[in-house]
């Protein structure tokens, strides 16, 4: 794992931004893996900039949401669908043909699972994964005591999770239970995953992750077994790592990271 910080939430969504755009130019078909939440939007806003003013080119690449709610339509303005064709897809040049997230609305759900993780098989498999982190330490929404082996299925959100996501609801009571997500085991088999999180209120979860043990009740701690996984986090989430000065020392010296200094 590597970690690199930056002084604030806007350089860290850029770096983040540069990674998925280099990764880009050096294969135009990327399989790119993508999340949604408040931090990506950031990050997305950057590519668009991107795509118009330097012509950063969507139009081979093929995209797997990590997660779907259940029982909302892509027309429901709080659908992940939604808010990927919102911030991102309706505004570069990618094909929506090329753009996969779960469907909530499918009558068979543990049949749309199936599908899902083979269309990721059928694709060849993610070559980079964008992921955020919740507050309780979710990746995609897989909650506390998410198989470390899992695969795309249905989760019940904690009360964590749902209380997280209500401000982006007209209502608490609307966000859904229940979510198709990306299981864990989908994520590690990943080629390369890219983690962002932002702001002083992600920094103890940041510090679990990254330092912690690994656990069933943090998912996000599994990525310590993830053979090529990036973390980038603004100065404020990075305020509980012990080794900040190690992980500085590295992004500052080593040749591989010269281009985004
Ligand atoms: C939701 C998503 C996660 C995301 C998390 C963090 O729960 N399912 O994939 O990482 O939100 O969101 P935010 O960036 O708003 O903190």
């Amino acid at each position: 794992m590597e970690v690199i910080i930056r002084p604030n939430a806007d350089a860290a969504a850029d770096l983040v931004a540069r990674i998925i755009a280099k990764a880009l130019h050096a294969n135009p078909h990327l399989v790119l893996g993508l999340a949604t939440g408040r931090t990506m939007e950031t990050v997305y806003a950057r590519l668009v900039r991107m795509n118009r003013e330097e012509k950063l080119d969507f139009s081979l690449c093929r995209t797997f949401n990590l997660d779907e709610y259940v029982g909302l339509p892509a027309s429901d303005r709080h659908s992940y669908r939604h808010y990927m064709n919102h911030h991102l897809f309706l505004q570069v040049n990618i094909d929506l043909r090329n753009t996969c997230l779960p469907d909530g609305t499918a009558a068979d759900l543990d049949a749309e699972c199936r599908r899902y993780e083979e269309c990721i098989v059928k694709a060849g498999g993610i070559d980079l994964q964008l992921l955020g982190i919740g507050r309780a330490g979710h990746l995609g929404f897989n909650e506390p005591l998410s198989a470390l082996r899992s695969r795309t299925r249905v989760k019940a959100l904690a009360p964590v999770t749902r209380a997280q996501n209500a401000p982006l609801f007209a209502n608490p009571d609307q966000v859904p239970h229940r979510a198709i997500t990306m299981g864990v085991g989908t994520i590690l088999d990943t080629r390369r995953c890219l983690l962002l999180a932002t702001g002083a209120e992600k920094a103890d979860i940041v510090a679990k992750a990254v330092e912690g043990p690994i656990t069933a009740m943090i998912s996000a701690t599994t990525l310590q077994l993830h053979p090529h996984c990036t973390v980038v986090v603004d100065q404020a989430a990075a305020g509980k790592l012990q080794g900040s000065d190690y992980y500085r020392w590295i992004f500052e010296n080593e040749p591989e990271w010269e281009a985004f200094r």
